[in-house]
Formats: structure tokens, C-alpha cells, sequence
């Protein structure tokens, strides 16, 4: 007969993560650009008909906002006195839940594999086993607790590092920090916790060995792909999470047609899309949303943050970009650097030092040197001349720029907005534009020029 079950989810968040010795909550750290918390709540997600439960403390605003994101609710644990204290602190949301099952995780695993999470549970849910394990077979199994087993193979008890005897510390099989309770068995062994031990914390794990003690089996699942189920637990385990979720997704898009020079430098986070016969190369970066057509080639140490690029653009070297959409075939760099609301027709040209933000450029406006414009629109086919400045500010508003089409813009122009250029104006070099230019115009404003003949020698007292 198939028994009714109520499953819950308790993810502990409230540690302050001594060992990563950083004034950041551990789970607040990121991993590929999200909070790690973040990421295992994601996961965990696709787990119907199990509300998530957060437990947080340590930074307790900031963790609950991320936890409260993902649709979980969140419970305080004050003080902090051990992973067995906190899931103990929980037992009245459970209740409130009605929950009868309960997988607890560690905020702090954010690879966690959830397909096979979800098998595992299936098995304990037919069981009547009141605890499972998730351990793993590790090489160096140095900082986790060490799953001891009794002569028949079952789990005999947990034991955590700094309180293992040398034999013990010889085992490596570990703890994976993610279990699977019958809630009524476990907040009944919690209560028989003590904190006699080199921390002077509640330990969870301890409550196998009572489980052991009563004669109740538990089970036990030995993941293969123990990377997966990691800890992190100081910054070099940190490093480690972010560079295997990196290659992952490198190889993902290589896989999928997308070339990529020296793979190891490359920093892909997982939401891009880059689609087949892209080529990025050395030390490239692309984050947040960023999508790239069919073609695009980014060049070495280029950064993109939420940027939609057309076919067959082509970003140089040491570019910043952020917030923009490219159309095709635009050439951008190197060092130019466009911010949010940059959006570039097709076949633009931005060179170096050209800065963009909140700025419209038409089809093939180009832009090729040291220039600002912000709050602008330029008409297709216009050129701007080197050193051009839109002064969009007036020290309390930002003011827009318009210019029409087929415009010239002389090199070092200032254009002081708000102010509009009319489709096929020029504008001299070095004019200071602050009126309206009509279309077809030419604005000038510098002072003409006059010429002293005869005025170095005679600085020099020999005229
Ligand atoms: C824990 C296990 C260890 C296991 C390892 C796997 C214990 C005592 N040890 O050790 O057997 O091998 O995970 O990664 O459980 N937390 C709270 N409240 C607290 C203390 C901790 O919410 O009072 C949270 C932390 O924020 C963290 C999680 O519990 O997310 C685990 O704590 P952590 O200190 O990382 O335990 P480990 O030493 O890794
Ligand atoms: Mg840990």
C-alpha cells in the first residue's frame, strides 16, 4: 500500500562560514555570478510538492532576501549552536507544514546534482528507514565527517573531523551534508543531541550513531559524482565550485559549435547563449543575459555583461560593454566601452575610448575615437568626429542630444544639451554647439583664426 507522505525541504543557511575568514556570510559568496545559496535553492526547486524552508542567521537580512527570491520560506536560528540546533529550531515549521518527510541540505553545496536527489528520496519514501545519507568516496576526505559502518556495512555513525580518532580519520567515505529525515524520528533523537564535543555544537550527524543505538538501519546512497555534491567551505573550495561550473559550461557551448581559443581563460556564465560558429577568444568574459548570434567574435580580455550582439559583429580587444544590443555587423573596439541603454543599428562602428550610455546610433553611424556620448541619438550614416562630447548634464539633470541623419560632427565638438543637429548638418571642429542647427546647416563657433607673423623670433629677442 503506498503511504502518504509530506515532503518539506530545510536548507541551513545560518552559519557565518568561519573557515572562509571573509566579512561575507559564506552562502552569500557567489559561484559563476550567483549567490551559492541561490543556486542550491534553485535546484532544489524543481522538487515538487516540497516547500522550502530557510534557515538563516549570520547576515540574516541579505540571506533571507536571496532565500525569499526563490520562493522559500525563511525561520532564524539565534545564537548559532550547530547544524543539530538548527534543524531543531525548525520543528515548529515543519509542523506548521504538516511534513512527514524532510530532506535537509547545506546551503553551501551549490552543484547539488537534483535528479539523483530525487531518486534517492523515491527509495526513502518506500523505505521505512528513519534517516538516509548522501556520502562520498573523496581521496582526501580532510574537513568532512567520516561515515563509520558496522560489520554488516550499515551506518554505525558520523563522525566530524576535528573529533575523529586517528583510525577514523583514515576513513574516506564522508558526509555529503545532505540527509533525508522522518520528521517525527528525528526531532525526537535531536532532543537526545548533546554538544559534549571539540566544538561545543549540536551536531546533526550525531543522530545516526542513535539511530544505530536503536536498532533502526538508515540509509545510505554513495553518490559517483562526488564534485557535485562538494561543500564549500573556504576560499579555495570556492575557487574550486566556480571553476568546474565554469569549464561545464565552456564545454557545453564548445560542444555546441561555438570555438573557443584556450577554453581555461574563458569565463562563460551559464544563462549566455552563443550560438554555433562564434569564436571567442583568450580571456574573454560573458555574463548575465548576454546573447550572441550566429558569427560574433569577441577578442581577448573583452567583457560583456547583459549585451545582445547580431550576426557577425565583431568585438575587439579590451572592450566594456554592458546593457547594449548590437545590431549586425557592428565593430566595437578596441577599448570602447558602452553602457546600459547603448543600442547600436547595424554596421556601427564604435573605436576606442568612445563611451556610450543610454545612446541610440543608427545604421553604420560610426564613432572611432575618444568620445562621449550619453543620452543620445545620432541618425543613420552620421559620423562623429574624435574627441565629440555630449555634455548631458547640467550638474542636477541629465539632458538628450539628437542628431539627425548623414550628420558631421567635427572633431572635438562639445554638444550641450539639450540640443539637436537636423539631418545633414555639419558641425565645424571644435565648435561648442548650444543652439539648434537646422538641417543642411553648418555650425561654427570657434574664434577665427589669425596668424602673427614674425612672433617666435621675436619671442626669442631676435626680431
Ligand atoms: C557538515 C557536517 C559534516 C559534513 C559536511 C559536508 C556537521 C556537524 N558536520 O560540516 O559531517 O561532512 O557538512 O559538507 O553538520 N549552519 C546553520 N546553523 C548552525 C551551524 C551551521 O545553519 O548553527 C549551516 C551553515 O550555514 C552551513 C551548513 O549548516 O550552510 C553546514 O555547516 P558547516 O559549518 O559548513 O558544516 P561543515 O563543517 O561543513
Ligand atoms: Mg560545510
Amino acid at each position: 500500500m503506498k503511504k502518504t507522505s509530506r515532503k518539506a525541504i530545510v536548507v541551513l543557511a545560518a552559519g557565518k562560514g568561519t573557515r572562509m575568514k571573509s566579512p561575507r556570510a559564506k552562502v552569500l559568496h557567489t559561484v559563476l555570478g550567483k549567490p551559492m545559496l541561490g543556486r542550491v535553492l534553485e535546484q532544489l526547486k524543481a522538487i515538487e510538492g516540497a516547500p522550502l524552508v530557510v534557515v538563516v542567521g549570520h547576515q540574516k537580512e541579505a540571506v533571507a532576501f536571496i532565500s525569499r527570491a526563490a520562493g522559500a520560506q525563511t525561520v532564524v536560528q539565534e545564537p548559532q549552536l550547530g547544524t543539530g540546533h538548527a534543524l531543531l529550531c525548525r520543528r515548529d515549521a515543519l509542523e506548521k507544514l504538516g511534513a512527514t518527510e524532510v530532506l535537509l541540505v547545506a546551503g553551501d553545496v551549490p552543484l547539488l546534482p537534483v535528479e539523483a536527489m530525487q531518486t534517492y528520496w523515491g527509495e526513502f519514501s518506500a523505505s521505512n528507514a528513519p534517516a538516509g545519507v548522501v556520502t562520498l568516496r573523496l581521496e582526501d576526505p580532510s574537513g568532512y565527517g567520516r561515515i563509520v559502518r558496522d560489520a554488516r556495512g550499515g551506518v554505525k555513525a558520523i563522525v566530524e573531523q576535528k573529533d575523529a580518532s586517528p583510525k577514523e580519520l583514515a576513513i574516506h567515505e564522508v558526509n555529503s551534508g545532505v540527509y533525508l529525515f522522518r520528521t517525527g524520528e528525528i526531532m525526537e533523537a535531536l532532543l537526545k543531541v548533546g554538544r559534549d564535543n571539540s566544538q561545543g555544537e549540536y551536531y546533526l550527524p550525531d543522530v545516526f550513531a542513535l539511530f544505530h543505538g536503536n536498532g533502526a538501519p538508515v540509509l545510505s546512497w554513495q553518490a559517483g559524482d562526488s564534485e557535485r555534491w562538494l561543500g564549500v567551505n573556504s576560499q579555495a573550495e570556492l575557487a574550486r565550485a566556480n571553476e568546474q561550473l565554469r569549464a561545464m559550461v565552456v564545454k557545453r557551448l564548445m560542444d555546441s559549435g561555438v570555438t573557443i581559443l584556450m577554453p581555461d581563460t574563458v569565463w562563460v556564465e551559464e544563462e549566455v547563449a552563443v550560438a554555433p560558429g562564434c569564436l571567442l577568444h583568450p580571456f574573454t568574459r560573458l555574463c548575465g543575459q548576454t546573447k550572441l548570434a550566429s558569427g560574433v567574435e569577441v577578442r581577448a580580455y573583452s567583457c560583456l555583461t547583459d549585451v545582445v550582439l547580431g550576426e557577425g559583429t565583431l568585438v575587439k580587444e579590451h572592450c566594456v560593454l554592458e546593457g547594449t544590443k548590437a545590431g549586425q555587423g557592428c565593430i566595437i573596439g578596441p577599448f570602447s566601452r558602452t553602457r546600459e541603454g547603448t543600442s547600436l543599428d547595424e554596421q556601427v562602428h564604435l573605436g576606442n575610448f568612445v563611451e556610450t550610455k543610454k545612446a541610440a546610433l543608427g545604421k553604420g553611424v560610426k564613432a572611432n575615437h575618444l568620445s562621449y556620448l550619453g543620452d543620445a541619438t545620432v541618425g543613420a550614416g552620421s559620423n562623429i568626429g574624435a574627441g565629440t562630447i555630449t555634455c548631458n548634464y547640467d550638474g542636477v539633470h541629465k539632458h538628450p542630444t539628437v542628431l539627425g541623419e548623414r550628420v558631421f560632427i567635427g572633431s572635438d565638438t562639445q554638444l550641450v544639451a539639450p540640443v539637436k543637429v537636423g539631418d545633414g548638418a555639419y558641425v565645424g571642429a571644435g565648435t561648442t554647439v548650444t543652439k539648434e542647427v537646422p538641417p543642411g546647416a553648418l555650425a561654427i563657433s570657434r574664434t577665427p583664426q589669425k596668424n602673427i607673423e614674425g612672433w617666435a623670433d621675436r619671442k626669442k629677442g631676435k626680431g
